[in-house]
């Protein structure tokens, strides 16, 4: 059992998402909870009305945390808590100037994305929408030698774009699959951490060395179009492309240009550009696999990520720092 903290008033908490049942139970018994009731997509401006008067602001990846609506709620807000580890949705720079801190949810997750990054480079190496959709639809008339043939990975260079803690999460996955592992990182990791990952210095380096490319780095602004039309074309004909981080890493015109002729034979992707609004063509791509933004999304890594929140909240209110705190 967990010790409740309860202060004498409790603070205000605004949840802008519906969360997982034991984390709001134990943001109940904590905070005065006002939850988006409706787990609707809301505005700056939205969220700005429904939280005012609030010292706890729980996010996800989904809401965009901007100067402004920091500004407005500052006179209440202490923390701002995201259930995601990715913290791009949120202007941290405000943030440490209004003093409001920014806690979220690395570590906890690596496991569940790395099972999701191995997922789509399964399926989308061994053809898994089509194997599907034929079954599903009464369309398979029988084995055949020569049916959906995919790409192996035994022996195949698998090249990490971003080798952090989820990076690193699959390459222990994808090293149990029989690939080699590469990788390009703002820095090279230390032997021990890196065990037996090839560094490249250069993200054109990387596309020119592997089979399957793993876009596995953080979302940022300044990453933006990283794996843009260059780079697709320095991949390896027959390359396989997957994207379990942020959509606008990908040039998406690039991409699909490269999966409509063969130059890239397949793709895994659980994020896109504007979510949920992906580009159409996507959906016309037989040899995409997509998935709608599931990374974390277990029953264990949800309620790890809740908790990891509010733990991180209490400390803070004990004076401490929390590892998890950004700002
Ligand atoms: C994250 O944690 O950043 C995931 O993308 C979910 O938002």
């Amino acid at each position: 059992m967990r010790s409740l903290n309860h202060p004498l008033e409790p603070e205000k908490a605004y949840l802008c998402r519906r969360l997982p049942a034991e984390i709001e139970v134990a943001l109940r018994d904590r905070f005065c909870v006002s939850v988006n009731q409706q787990d609707a997509l809301l505005s700056p401006a939205e969220i700005a009305e429904n939280a005012k008067g609030a010292s706890v602001l729980l996010v996800t990846a989904t809401e965009r945390i901007d100067g402004e609506l920091l500004r407005k709620l500052a006179p209440t807000l202490r923390t701002v808590a995201t259930l995601s580890v990715g913290v791009d949705h949120i202007d941290l720079f405000s943030a440490r100037e209004l003093g409001i801190d920014v806690l979220h949810t690395p570590d906890v997750l690596s496991d569940a994305c790395a099972e999701i990054a191995l997922m789509l480079l399964l399926n989308a190496s061994r053809r898994g929408f089509e194997a599907d959709r034929l079954v599903r639809t009464g369309h398979w008339a029988g084995w055949a030698p020569t049916q959906l043939l995919g790409k192996g990975l035994v022996g195949k260079r698998l090249g990490i774009f971003g080798m952090g803690r989820i990076g690193r999460a699959i390459a222990t996955r994808a090293r149990a699959f029989g690939m080699d592992i590469h990788y390009h990182n703002r820095s090279r990791l230390a032997p021990a951490i890196a065990q037996d990952a090839i560094y490249h210095a250069t993200l054109d380096s990387l596309c020119r060395n592997s089979d399957a490319l793993m876009v596995a780095a953080p979302g940022a602004p300044e990453l933006k179009g990283a794996l843009d039309r260059a780079h697709i074309a320095a991949l390896l004909p027959g390359a396989v492309v997957v994207n379990i981080s942020r959509g606008d890493i990908v040039d998406d015109d690039a991409l699909i240009d490269a999966l409509q002729s063969g130059h890239v034979f397949a793709a895994g992707l659980d994020v896109f550009a504007n979510e949920p609004c992906i580009d159409p063509r996507y959906r016309t791509l037989d040899n995409a696999f997509l998935s709608p933004h599931i990374g974390s999304a277990t029953h264990e890594t949800r309620n790890a990520m809740g908790w990891l929140l509010i733990d991180g909240i209490e400390a803070l209110r004990r004076g401490e720092r929390p590892a998890n705190l950004l700002s």
